[in-house]
């Protein structure tokens, strides 16, 4: 099966960090929600990235698991359908090491040169950064506000200073080469997926067919993306103590901003894009977050994780619609942004404006997409939207004119910021000699 030859009507989704926790669960959700609802004539190519082989090939050992269950369901009702729906999901594994931008750019250039397009990248790979969980705290603040504490946690204890290995070889005599730091946090959350995403736009631009759909950079977000975590004077999080909710919610402001008038100089030089053209379109970043799921993210010793498993369905029957628990349900926003209709994401933004969607749950444990409130943002960015009851931070207020105002300016700041960065960093590897070039 990963051998075929991709058919000329395949739909290309790469997906970071699939061996673990949502990336699980996006794989999975993935064939199954393609195999359900695309015509029979369209095939899926499944790329996940892993850091080594072993996690690669159980990986791709766990899907096709996965899409012999579905064969077996199908076959009950329609027998002898497994055959055509085992042809049409084609898997193939990547490596790819977020903390080291050499290794972005290999797998880039790889994928550049072996692929026809790409139409959907999950940036999903990620790292908490912490370093354990204050515990009186914790015990405190669930037992006195139970349905806050374990959906927007002050206890997570998180890494200070924290950077990745250098990026450049040492100097011929041996000396190390001067170089500025990365956070290591911020590389691997953000900063990898951004300069993967820059390389992979062409292929996202690319349409082969007649293909109303955008290529979509797919960019995971969380609820914790908070503003008071982002210092605008230490983009990275290098002396900040909250590295991780940082990082997201400079996944917020960029996403949001990348549609608006006043980056598009920034975005468009980062997407690579110059003009509309018969076989090209601009590819668009949409912004998910996975909502609570129970997954190593954090890592806890057995029993702890178990309670840990048990309070976040309290948390759920209590009414959290955050609470999915489960990777696959966790995994229902990521897949929807990477199968919705063109159409359908179009008519949603402009009724509501640009949106943050997260997974969410009802108390049976139906899962469902909603839309996810930011600080500075609300809903979708109109002063005055109606506050929804639900799924509302402790810090969230309403949307007022000057709040949205320096959250978009925040967000210029980031992609000019980013940008700088992006370049800076080609340069160095390349004066390094170790940069890949993408000719
Ligand atoms: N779980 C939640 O409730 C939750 C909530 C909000 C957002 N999220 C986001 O969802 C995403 C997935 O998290 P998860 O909960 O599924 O965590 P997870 O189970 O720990 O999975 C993280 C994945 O990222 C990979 N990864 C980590 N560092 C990497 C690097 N330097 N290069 C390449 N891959 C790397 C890991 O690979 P290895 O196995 O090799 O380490 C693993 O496959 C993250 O972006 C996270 O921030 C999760």
């Amino acid at each position: 099966m990963s051998d075929s030859p991709a058919p000329d009507n395949a739909f290309y989704v790469l997906v970071t960090g699939a061996n673990s926790g949502l990336g699980l669960g996006i794989g999975a959700r993935l064939i199954d929600e393609f195999l359900q609802t695309r015509p029979q004539d369209e095939s899926l190519v499944l790329i996940i990235t892993t850091r080594d082989q072993r996690k690669g090939d159980a990986t791709i050992a766990f899907l096709e698991e996965q899409l012999r269950k579905v064969c077996r369901k199908a076959e009950k009702t329609l027998p002898g359908v497994s055959q055509v729906l085992q042809r049409r999901v084609l898997l193939r594994q990547e490596r790819l090491d977020l903390l080291s931008l050499v290794s972005v750019q290999k797998l880039s250039k790889k994928l550049r040169d072996t692929l026809p397009k790409l139409d959907v990248v999950i940036c999903n790979a990620g790292i908490g950064g912490w370093t354990g969980i204050n515990w009186p705290l914790a015990v405190k603040t669930v037992l006195t506000g139970w349905k806050s504490a374990t959906t927007w946690p002050t206890y997570k204890i998180s890494g200070v200073g924290w950077k990745t290995k250098p990026q450049l070889p040492p100097n011929k005599d041996g000396s190390t080469r001067e170089e500025p730091l990365l956070g290591e946090v911020f590389c691997a959350n953000f900063f990898g997926h951004y300069m993967l995403g820059h390389y992979l736009a062409p292929l996202l631009a690319k349409r082969t067919r007649t293909e109303p759909n955008l290529g979509r950079l797919v960019w995971t977000s969380s609820l914790e993306a908070y503003e008071h975590s982002l210092d605008m004077q230490d983009i990275q999080c290098l002396t900040g103590e909250q590295a991780y909710e940082s990082s997201k919610r400079l996944a917020d402001l960029m996403a949001v901003t990348s549609v608006l008038p006043s980056t598009e100089p920034h975005v468009n030089r980062y997407l690579a894009y110059e003009q509309p053209h018969e076989k090209t379109t601009k590819p668009r970043i949409y912004l998910s977050h996975p909502g609570i799921t129970h997954t190593p993210i954090m890592p806890l010793i057995l029993v702890i994780d178990y309670v840990w498993r048990l309070v976040c369905y309290i948390s759920r029957w209590v009414g959290s619609q955050w609470h999915v628990v489960t990777v696959d349900k966790g995994a229902v926003s990521a897949v929807w942004l990477a199968l919705a209709k063109q159409s359908t994401l179009d008519s949603m933004e402009q009724k509501e404006g640009v949106g943050k969607w997260g997974s969410a749950i009802d108390v049976w444990g139906n899962e469902r997409v909603e839309r996810t409130e930011m600080e500075g943002w609300g809903w979708g960015g109109k002063v005055g939207e109606t506050p929804r009851k639900f799924g509302r931070s402790p810090y969230a207020k309403t949307l007022t004119r000057e709040d949205q105002e320096k959250f978009v300016r925040d967000g210029e700041k980031c992609w000019e910021e980013l940008e700088r960065l992006r370049e800076d960093w080609e340069n160095r590897l390349d004066e390094a000699g170790v940069g890949v070039s993408m000719d």
